[in-house]
């Protein structure tokens, strides 16, 4: 059976027994605790604890995961992957264990037609329930059935949240693939394969590790799809299913050496970076883009192993899209945008690299004995961006270890230093506590500006204000928080979210009491400006997506009363014409006068509209849809124009790149366009008179050079003969230095042999130049000694080169002293 059959199996089994199909969640969580989307639940943890209402009580999904705890695990074992598919299964307090044990074994046994002797069963230890229903309604053995501990047995996505006890079906390989005598169910080894998990979920757990009960009781279980397509297809390893194996085979094509391990690897961190750049991702040196960073990395390492120079991993990935692509459109929709980041970062790493081996050789000549220190290791790593496995595999080959204790407590310092330097995340906190405090406050804003209200809470070391409605919008969405007034108290910021509560921060908060009624109304002359410029960031991002490509996807944006921010992927620097065209595209839409048409609906009705969808959204909840004619249909929580024609006009200020793949564009539209310009004008205009200053200046100086060498003539006439030499002595007037220089260049050029000493009183200074030609250098006559002799007269020194020196002396009255004191010398 084809992994797409599979996939397909499942999901219609499911559906049949009345489970509400959704496509995959994005592997960006809208889960703030966790990096990535690590498995199916992770979209349902709202509705599991009982803050979100489904619009269904079933559902069933195949679901992209990335899970990078086990990396150093993958390639080495016939089952670990970083991304993967889980399928799964999911009840919100509809069914429980005894029909979440029933459909999964019908499932397995009848429809994929696995012989049910090669399935054992895991439980939680103190979960007597699941086994009994395991033995008595399933049939089961006993001795099939294994009670494990909470480590294998009890599911949680993390340190808190929605978890239970869990039951486990495995595939056994049979003995021949046993490890020993002490091997059972739950052992590392290759014998059993845990194809599917249960989860009963029923607790969510606290920060202090308390299990409270949750309102529903609900199943989440999940099978990977690797590991089934391995057992249905017979494979000897999750690599050699549809899944893995053309990837493979491209791989072992330009692979100069063998090696299996780091052929698998290859691949599949080939198959994590198409999916991860494909939902958004780029490589950073943060978070997720870190992770994506080490993949790409991780990848090209390995493919020097395989002895494959040149770019190769784009070759793979393309494949990734190939066979992905029907199930994950977004594939193909980003295919330029995959293509272009994953060549830039291996182009980028391959020099990296090449620098990194030279400094581990280096370290290696250097060190003293076959252990290097920690230290050096965790230097590569920060500094050079060598993930520390391939230094420790580069070491290990060449016969050396590290004091990994050392790198790791290297590792832990640089982490709390980041703690430590993160921002207190209190009002996250606070936010939370309020959430249990005062409940949601009702939103009125976006046809109210003003509204008669109750104060429901103060938080006066931090200046809230919490009212039981408000017309303040909160910032988000990247739209800026409202100001405005409460009573007389400046309002200086709105924060929390919509659907939440929302703060108020005031200037400050005495003189209120909570039960207080007040009247709170928003600076509405600045929401009429933050409204056109958030319609225009819809505008934009539709107008992009029609110049470049439908790869474009919004990475940010900042909604401000003054401008606009949107940051999106795309590859490569706009080109003038792009931005006009842009433009063009905002403006015509404008002046089309298009009445924005603003409506509540649920996700799935929004989604069948063509809805673009910033983040991973939620389904079956309520959404806010914002459509603008057939230009554009966006969720936004946001606040927005009534008519396209109140933006009047729209101007892109600034284009440019933020990191590899993602693009920023700042504009104005309205009254901020007219601001614009004026500013520009006002900025042109003296950025001009600057210009002009610089060139008059200029031009006074070139005038004032040309004035001085226009003394040439009257200078020569002052030439003598002293003893067989040619000597001119002139004082110049109202010439300083360098009009000594240009006019002792014009005089040099009538002299074939002689001495010429320059004199000039300029702004209550002394300045002397002379020059001797090389005939009486060579006699001995030094221009450095002469302008000394000159300069020492007026109070001053300087020197020079024999044929040419330069002075100056503080005392202009006695130059024609000086000049006579230098003749004498002679
Ligand atoms: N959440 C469980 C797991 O990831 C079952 O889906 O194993």
């Amino acid at each position: 059976m084809q992994s797409k059959d599979i996939r397909e199996t499942f999901l219609k089994y499911f559906e049949e027994k009345k489970h509400k199909r959704l496509p995959s969640s994005s592997l960006i969580p809208s889960d703030p605790t966790v990096l990535l989307t690590i498995a199916g639940m992770l979209q349902f943890k709202p509705i599991f604890l009982g803050l979100e209402e489904p619009a269904f009580s079933k559902a069933t999904t195949c679901q992209k995961c990335v899970r990078v705890n086990d990396i150093e695990e993958v390639g080495k074992t016939s089952r670990h992957h970083t991304f993967f598919e889980m399928l799964g299964n999911f009840s919100f307090g509809d069914y429980f264990k005894e029909d979440a044990i029933r459909f999964a074994w019908e499932l397995l046994t009848v429809k994929l037609k696995i012989k049910s002797e090669k399935l054992k069963i895991a439980v939680f230890k103190d979960d007597n329930e699941a086994h009994d229903i395991w033995t008595k309604k399933i049939g089961i053995s006993e001795d099939r059935i294994y009670r494990l501990d909470a480590e294998n047995n009890f599911w949680a996505a993390g340190p808190t949240g929605p978890c239970g006890p869990c039951s486990e079906i495995y595939y056994d390989f049979g003995e021949d693939k046993s490890c020993g005598p002490d091997c059972k169910l739950g052992c590392d080894c290759e014998r059993y394969l845990e194809i599917w998990n249960l989860v009963f979920i029923q607790y969510n757990r606290d920060e202090a590790g308390n299990l409270d009960p949750l309102p529903k009781k609900n199943i989440d279980t999940g099978m990977g799809l690797e590991r089934i397509a391995r057992v249905l297809q017979n494979a000897a390893t999750n690599f050699d299913t549809d899944l893995f194996k053309p990837l493979l085979l491209e791989i072992n094509k330009h692979s100069k050496k063998k090696n299996i391990s780091a052929t698998r690897i290859v691949a599949d961190h080939c198959r994590a970076m198409t999916y991860l750049i494909a939902d958004g991702i780029t490589p950073s040196n943060e978070a997720r883009g870190y992770v994506l960073r080490r993949l790409i990395r991780r990848a090209v390492m390995y493919c020097k192993k395989l002895g494959i120079e040149d770019p190769f991993l784009w070759n793979i990935c393309e494949l990734v899209i190939e066979s992905g692509q029907h199930f994950y459109p977004e594939l193909q929709v980003q295919e330029r945008f995959i293509k272009s980041i994953i060549q830039t970062e291996e182009n980028n790493f391959k020099l990296t690299l090449s620098s990194g081996m030279e400094i581990i050789d280096k370290i290696i000549t250097d060190s003293k004995n076959k252990n290097i220190s920690g230290a050096q290791v965790f230097k590569l790593h920060d500094t050079y961006g060598f993930p520390y496995d391939l230094t420790k595999e580069i070491l290990k080959e060449k016969g050396y270890s590290f004091d990994e204790a050392q790198f790791h407590k290297k590792m832990e310092e640089q982490r709390t230093r980041a703690r430590s330097e993160a921002p207190k995340d209190q009002f996250l906190k606070l936010k939370k506590q309020a959430q249990d405090d005062y409940g949601t406050t009702k939103f009125v804003g976006y046809d109210t500006l003003e509204i008669q209200s109750k104060i429901v809470g103060i938080i006066p070391e931090e200046n809230y204000i919490i009212l039981n409605k408000t017309p303040f919008y909160p910032e988000g969405g990247g739209q800026v928080g409202d100001i405005g007034k409460i009573n007389k108290t400046k309002v200086l910021d709105t924060l929390g979210t919509i659907g939440g509560v929302i703060f108020h921060k005031v200037e400050h908060s005495d003189g209120f009491k909570v039960g207080d009624t007040v009247s709170a109304q928003i600076d509405f002359i600045r929401r009429n400006k933050i409204c056109p410029h958030h319609t225009a960031t819809h505008l934009l991002h539709a107008a992009l997506r029609i110049v470049l490509g439908q790869h474009v996807k919004q990475a940010g944006s900042y909604v401000g009363s003054d401008r606009l921010r949107f940051d999106f992927t795309h590859h490569k620097a706009l080109s003038k014409e792009q931005v006009l065209d842009v433009e063009k595209i905002v403006n015509q839409n404008i002046n089309k006068g298009i009445s924005l048409n603003i409506f509540c609906t649920n996700y799935e009705a929004a989604k069948q509209k063509g809805v673009t969808a910033l983040f991973d959204q939620k389904y079956g909840n309520e959404v806010r849809v914002v459509e603008v004619g057939d230009i554009s249909r966006e969720l936004c929580g946001g606040c927005h124009a009534k008519n396209t024609k109140e933006l009047k006009s729209f101007k892109i200020i600034k284009e440019g790149g933020i990191q590899s793949g993602v693009r920023r564009i700042e504009a104005v539209v309205g009254e901020a366009v007219l601001e614009y310009q004026r500013k520009k004008e006002f900025n042109d205009s003296e950025l001009k008179k600057k210009e002009l200053e610089k060139e008059e200046a200029k031009a006074a100086a070139k005038a004032k050079v040309q004035g001085a060498a226009g003394l040439r003539n009257e200078a020569v006439k002052s030439i003598k003969e002293i003893k067989g030499i040619k000597v001119l002595a002139y004082q110049a007037d109202k010439v300083d230095i360098k009009g000594l220089r240009a006019l002792g260049d014009k005089i040099r050029d009538v002299f074939d042999s002689g001495i010429v000493l320059l004199a000039a009183s300029f702004e209550g200074k002394a300045f002397f130049l002379a020059l001797v030609s090389d005939d009486l250098v060579k006699k001995g006559y030094k221009a450095g000694d002469l302008v000394k002799i000159m300069a020492k007269v007026c109070g001053g020194g300087g020197g020079g080169r024999p044929n040419k020196a330069e002075a100056g002396g503080r005392d202009p009255s006695k130059i024609e002293e000086a000049l006579k004191k230098a003749i004498e010398s002679i």
